[in-house]
């Protein structure tokens, strides 16, 4: 898909379909009553017959228009309030870019940077606009041996403005870096476990070095014995795949600035290990590395708009297998911190990976850690689908990590870290159990991570409910990559 900006008279462009945003109290953006006057008020005529309720996410194709140079108008609806929200934009320009697939176009102008957004500005509409057009193209077809999807591609994306402006072109830059961003994250979240192994998402690590020139290192199983990550190793025990621990360091800021370290986990496949899961849906457990996706995501979004930050990616990545040699409920190991740790449940193998990783991220002196999970199906019932859970133990970090949230909309709720649920962790046998029981079962995971963060400041996303889709639409949401690189972009001043 090619993205272009074009400025000028919307009703003068020759193209296949024109798309503006229309309210249904008739209150037209500007570029649509450019259009209106051009075809002598056939748009408000249409509107005002009433057959068109414009709700966001509707749209109504018209075609021929006398006095409009393209072919078709594409009316998107905005609501009835003559400002449509954040979520109103993103809900309308995805029924915008879905009705334009379906109809087969090779090329569309949207004119969509006029439209009254509350709170957000041109600039915020034509980076979401373009991260929504990419977003409504990607398909997971690479396995499929003939392509079921017969819709032609669209190829180019342009986005129309009434009049020339700067910041436009960086906007459309930045929104293509982070929808590409999110594609590479879903590609990862999608893809079988017998592909994507810890192995592969190293690879993919390299190349992404390769691409942006990121400092990529690679720790084998001997590397993680030396450092002492006993904890880390104790996941990867059953499986004949060999675990990495992967990190990528970009450096877009200053010598000596302290980078922002992100962590994901990377759990290939997560069969539960000896405390084995259910059978029913344990195929989803392939989106168990959803945080190393989103991790991988982000740092490809942060290279590609040349961000000036240093930000530092750090992925555990390992199956969950049962074996011979596979960790048994009872055992007792050593983390890299020095804790030991009672492994009462298997199952809960997120957190024994992320402590290790969090606790070899001191080394890059950071300013911030931001962790990201697919850590419990507490979290699911907790938050659904909608608010991925926060954990800090900073206020000023969770206020910056959850605005991030808001203006990207990709929405977090904070849940507490205190001591109180610490006690539920308590093992006769080692410093630390690895499970707190049934209650707060998303806190006292994150109460686990926090007694390896103590050395910086520290925010937990658990993104067991966002990071993907059940049935029909079963597919990777790319979450949290909007939000991750929206707070990068806040931190470097952008
Ligand atoms: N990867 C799972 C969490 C998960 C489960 C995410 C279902 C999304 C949907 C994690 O490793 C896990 O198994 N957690 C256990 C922890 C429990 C044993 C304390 C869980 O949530 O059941
Ligand atoms: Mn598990
Ligand atoms: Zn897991």
């Amino acid at each position: 898909m090619e993205f272009s900006i074009k400025a000028g008279a919307p009703e003068k462009l020759k193209t296949d379909c024109i798309a503006v945003g229309v309210f249904a109290s008739v209150k037209l953006s500007a570029s649509a009553r450019a259009l209106d006057t051009a075809c002598k008020s056939r748009i408000s005529g249409i509107l005002k017959q009433g057959d068109f309720d414009a709700k966001p996410g509707s749209t109504l194709m018209l075609y021929d228009l006398s006095g409009i140079a393209s072919k078709r108008v594409l009316l998107i609806g905005l609501g009835t309030e003559g400002a449509a929200t954040a979520k109103e934009l993103r809900d309308a320009v995805r029924g915008g870019m879905r009705a334009i697939q379906d109809a087969n176009l090779n090329e569309v102008a949207l004119y969509l940077a006029d439209i009254p957004v509350k709170d957000r500005n041109e600039q915020w509409i034509i980076m979401q606009a373009a991260m929504v057009a990419l977003e409504t193209a990607y398909r997971f077809d690479r396995l499929k041996s003939k392509s079921r999807d017969e819709r032609k591609k669209l190829k180019r994306v342009m986005f129309g403005l009434m009049r020339e402006s700067k910041s436009a072109n960086s906007a459309l830059e930045r929104g293509i870096a982070i929808g590409e961003g999110v594609n590479f994250a879903r590609e990862l979240g999608n893809l079988p476990p017998n592909i994507c192994t810890p192995s592969y998402l190293a690879e993919q690590a390299r190349a992404l070095g390769r691409t942006h020139k990121l400092k990529v290192t690679v720790l084998e199983r001997v590397n993680m014995m030396k450092l002492g990550m006993g904890s880390l190793l104790s996941v990867s025990d059953g499986s004949r795949q060999p675990p990495k621990l992967i990190t990528m360091e970009y450096h877009g800021g200053p010598k000596k600035q302290k980078p922002v370290v992100l962590v994901g986990k990377g759990v290939t496949f997560d069969t539960g290990g000896i405390s084995l899961k259910p059978g029913a849906e344990m195929d989803e457990m392939k989106y168990d590395m959803s945080g190393a996706g989103s991790v991988l995501g982000t740092m490809s979004a942060v290279a590609a708009m040349k961000l000036p930050l240093n930000v530092v990616g750090v992925i555990p990545a390992t199956e969950n297998m049962p074996d011979g040699n596979a960790t048994r409920p009872g055992d007792v190991v050593t983390s890299m911190s020095g804790q030991t740790i009672e492994i009462l449940n298997t199952d809960a193998e997120g957190r024994l990976i992320l402590c290790d990783a969090l606790t070899y991220s001191e080394r890059f002196d950071p300013a911030a850690v931001i962790d990201i999970a697919t850590l419990t199906g507490a979290c699911v019932i907790a938050l659904g689908h909608v608010a991925s859970g926060l954990f800090a133990n900073d206020n000023e970090l969770a206020e910056e990590v959850s605005a991030a949230g808001v203006m990207a909309w990709d929405r977090v709720w904070r849940m507490p870290v205190w001591d109180d649920y610490q006690e539920q962790l308590k093992s006769n046998f080692a410093d630390m159990a690895n499970i707190g029981g049934r209650p707060a079962g998303s806190v006292t995971a994150a109460c686990f991570l926090a007694r390896f963060t103590k050395k910086f400041k520290w925010v937990h996303l658990d993104i067991a409910g966002t990071a993907w889709k059940s049935g029909r639409e079963k597919g990777s949401t790319g979450r949290p990559v909007p939000l991750l690189t929206q707070f990068l972009m806040t931190r470097a001043g952008w």
